[in-house]
Order: structure tokens, then C-alpha cells, then sequence
């Protein structure tokens, strides 16, 4: 058994924490956020998801985990902080990375091993985490050890994926390859990939690369579809019977906390990446793309409202950072399209959400935005005769286009506009 510090009890150092204190260690739950503190203190979730809350009940019981403000001495610590995106420079902020290494560094000793979870552009722990954590006067790989063990559980199903997904483990030296292998496998099902530190670092950042250069191709496949007349989604989806091929699904836009930001944490010091960047343009143009479609249809109708269905930046959550329905609402407004928004699942954001019946009451469009589950099965019969015109555009192919044609709606899907 170790004693194990974690800085950051957000969505990934929490339930980390939690694992680790349900198998075997002592843990210390460190956040700098006083509502989360004693929000764990009451012995309950700050946040909600599938098996967390009976997670944090048995760590209590087992009296193996509890929340402070204050980092402690420890075997090892981990940093699970946030690395927001810098719209400006581009480049990932890494002002909280910095902040809970600094913390760290008067409570370090010799034989410490530092975990770093949060996704970090490549050659911080060589560098940066280095410069922090000697500080300490204690020098790296001599007297304490580093790595850097990216996370890659999907929010809403995080705990299986914390436990069965393969994990990637990158000391910056075998030594701390060794300890931080060891930490893990009390915990994880999965199999443990050892690398180098630098290594981790990109391939965590090529993992989401890679998602979101296939998605711009998707997106580039369905405006040639446009073009052409035919239909993107039926295309795609034989193509894919190739047993290479595996192109993923257009839509409006990539948003989220990893893949919209990823890429550019992957560039920011790199000599050529223009087709990472270019997929980058190509992704972050769709809501224009949308709007282009919702353009054409309402041609002609003097001071149009459309209704948008579903912020959340993918279906069936709540999340809406960066997502990519925040764009399409601001060039619309522009347009001077006055805008109403349901989300089932969004309660609160920068924009209002309303109600079903009212955010269809006199609109002139649905743009569904997001593959809600709700929108899948969902008859326009729910809101009767609410809407002045009968127009919907599906940027993600999710509605039931039988039902939509039965009550007379005009019906459009990007990659399929002339399709229906
Ligand atoms: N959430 C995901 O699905 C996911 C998936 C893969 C990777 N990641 C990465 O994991 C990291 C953490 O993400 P998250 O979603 O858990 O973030 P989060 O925003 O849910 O939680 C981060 C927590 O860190 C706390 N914090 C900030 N500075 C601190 C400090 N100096 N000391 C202690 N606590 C501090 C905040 O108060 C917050 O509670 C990020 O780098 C993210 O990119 C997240």
C-alpha cells in the first residue's frame, strides 16, 4: 500500500482517486476548489455519473480516501488539472499543470514518484514538470521519478473505461515506467503499454488527432456529396464494408474538451502540420456550413426563427464545452434569425434553453444539432401545430425521416441535401 496524493478532483482525478483508494492505497483528494472539498467531506459526489457515488461510499467505509485543500507528503502525487486551450496563442494553457506542480514541490522527498494524467503537449515532463519539480533542489530520475499516464475514459461510461481500457504509461526513465506500471495495475484490467514520457504525451494527442483529421474528411465527403447530389451517409456507410476503411461521421462541427483541442497542443511547437491544421479549419467551418443549408431553405421569409435541438457538443450529456452549437447560434443571430434552443439535457448555459412546445412555438426550422437519443424516435406530432413552416435540418442523420415526411416536413441532412 502507498499513499497517493491526487491534485484535481474534476471528472478524471476523482474517480482515479477513488479506484485507487477501493484497491488497496491511501489517498489524499486535492482540489483547490472549496465546493468540491466539502462537497467530499459530506461524503458526497460534487458531480454525477454511474457508479461514482457507491465508488466514493466504499473508499469512506474503508477509511482509504479523503478530501483536503492542502497538499501533504506522500509516496506519489497526481495531477488530474485542467489544460484549458488558449484561443489566442493557440497553444495549451498550462497555468493549473504549473499551479498544482508548485504545490507539490515543498512536500517532495527522495523516492516520490509524480504522475502527471492531465494531457500535456509533448516534452512538458521533460521540460517543464523538470524545471518545477527541481525547485525542490531534489534532482529528477536521481531522487524522485516522473510519468506522464494520459487518461482516455469517455464521460458517461467512465469507470468501466477507467478499468478495462488499455493504458499508456510514459516514464522519463525506466524507473518510473516501473513505479507508475505497478500503481496502475492495482487498479486497471486493461493492458499497460510502456513508453517514454514524450512518447505518452503524443500518443495520447495522436489518438484525438486522428479522430478529429477523419471527421474533417467525413465533413469534406459530405459537401462533395452536396455537390454531386447524392448521399453522403449511405456512401460512407459502404465504404466502410472495406475491411481497411473506417471513416467516421460528418456533422456539424467538433466540440468537447479533448478532440476540438487536442490538435493544437500536438502543433503548437511543431515545424508541419498542415493537414492537422487544415482538418482544424475544416471542422471549425461547419456551423457555417449549416447555416449556408438553413440559408437556402428559409430563402425568402422575411425575419425567420429557427429552432435549435440539442447544444450539448454529442448526444445524451449535459457537456457543452466547445461545442460547435455556440458558433452556429452566433452566425445566425448575425443573420438576424432570432434563435430558440431545446435541449433536453442542457439546464443551463450562456444561452437560454426552453421547453419543447416553446421553442417550436412560430419557428420557421429545427436544426438539430446534437444526436440526443430523443431526437432519434421523436414525431413532430409532440409539438403539433406549433411551427409557421414545416423545414428541419438534421446535421447529424439521427431523425426518423418516415415520421417527419408523414406530417409534410421539408427535410434536409448535410452530405444528403437533395436526398430526401
Ligand atoms: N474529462 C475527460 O473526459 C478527460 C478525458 C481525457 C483527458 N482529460 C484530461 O484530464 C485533465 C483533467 O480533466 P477533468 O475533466 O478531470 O477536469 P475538471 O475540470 O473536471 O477537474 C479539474 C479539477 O482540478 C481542480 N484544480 C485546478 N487547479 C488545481 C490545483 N492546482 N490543485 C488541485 N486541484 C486543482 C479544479 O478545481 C477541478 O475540480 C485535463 O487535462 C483533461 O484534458 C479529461
Amino acid at each position: 500500500m502507498s499513499k497517493i496524493c491526487v491534485l484535481g478532483q474534476g471528472y478524471i482525478g476523482l474517480p482515479t482517486a477513488l479506484l485507487l483508494a477501493n484497491n488497496g492505497h491511501e489517498v489524499v483528494g486535492i482540489d483547490v476548489n472549496k465546493r468540491v472539498v466539502d462537497s467530499l467531506k459530506a461524503g458526497k459526489m460534487p458531480f454525477e455519473e454511474k457508479g461514482f457515488q457507491e465508488l466514493l461510499d466504499g473508499a469512506i467505509a474503508k477509511k482509504a480516501f479523503r478530501a483536503e485543500s492542502l497538499v501533504e507528503e506522500a509516496d506519489a502525487f497526481m495531477v488530474a488539472v485542467p489544460t484549458p486551450f488558449d484561443p489566442e496563442l493557440r497553444m495549451a494553457d498550462l497555468k493549473y499543470v504549473v499551479s498544482a506542480c508548485e504545490m507539490i514541490v515543498p512536500h517532495l522527498r527522495r523516492g516520490n514518484l509524480v504522475i502527471i494524467e492531465s494531457t500535456i503537449p509533448p516534452n512538458t515532463c521533460e521540460k517543464k514538470i523538470k524545471q518545477i519539480l527541481e525547485k525542490s533542489t531534489l534532482k529528477m530520475c536521481e531522487d524522485f521519478y516522473v510519468s506522464h499516464c494520459p487518461e482516455r475514459a469517455i464521460p458517461g461510461n467512465t469507470l468501466h473505461e477507467m478499468v478495462y481500457n488499455d493504458r499508456v504509461i510514459g516514464g522519463i526513465n525506466e524507473e518510473s515506467t516501473r513505479l507508475t506500471a505497478d500503481l496502475y495495475s492495482s487498479f486497471v484490467k486493461g493492458d499497460l503499454h510502456l513508453t517514454t514520457s514524450t512518447t505518452a504525451e503524443m500518443i495520447k494527442l495522436m489518438e484525438n488527432t486522428f479522430r478529429d483529421v477523419n471527421i474533417a474528411l467525413a465533413n469534406e465527403f459530405a459537401q462533395i456529396a452536396d455537390d454531386y447530389g447524392i448521399d453522403v451517409w449511405k456512401a460512407i456507410e459502404i465504404a466502410n464494408k472495406h475491411p481497411r476503411v473506417n471513416i467516421l461521421k460528418p456533422g456539424p462541427g467538433v466540440g468537447g474538451h479533448c478532440i476540438a483541442i487536442d490538435p493544437w497542443f500536438l502543433t503548437e511547437n511543431a515545424n508541419n502540420s498542415s493537414l492537422i491544421m487544415m482538418s482544424r479549419q475544416i471542422n471549425d467551418s461547419m456551423p457555417q456550413y449549416v447555416l449556408k443549408m438553413v440559408k437556402e431553405m428559409l430563402a425568402g421569409i422575411e425575419n425567420p426563427t429557427v429552432t435549435v435541438f440539442g447544444v450539448a457538443y454529442k448526444g445524451d450529456i449535459a457537456d457543452t464545452r466547445a461545442t460547435p452549437a455556440k458558433k452556429f447560434i452566433k452566425l445566425a443571430e448575425k443573420e438576424g434569425y432570432r434563435v430558440k434552443i431545446y435541449d433536453p439535457f442542457v439546464k443551463e448555459w450562456c444561452y437560454s434553453i426552453l421547453g419543447l412546445e416553446e421553442a417550436v412555438e412560430g419557428s420557421d426550422c429545427i436544426v438539430v444539432l446534437t444526436d440526443h437519443s430523443e431526437f432519434r424516435e421523436m414525431s413532430p406530432e409532440k409539438f403539433g401545430g406549433k411551427m409557421k413552416k414545416l423545414n428541419i435540418i438534421d446535421t447529424r442523420n439521427i431523425i426518423n425521416i418516415a415520421l417527419w415526411k408523414e406530417s409534410r416536413y421539408i427535410i434536409k441532412t448535410i452530405g444528403n441535401c437533395f436526398g430526401q
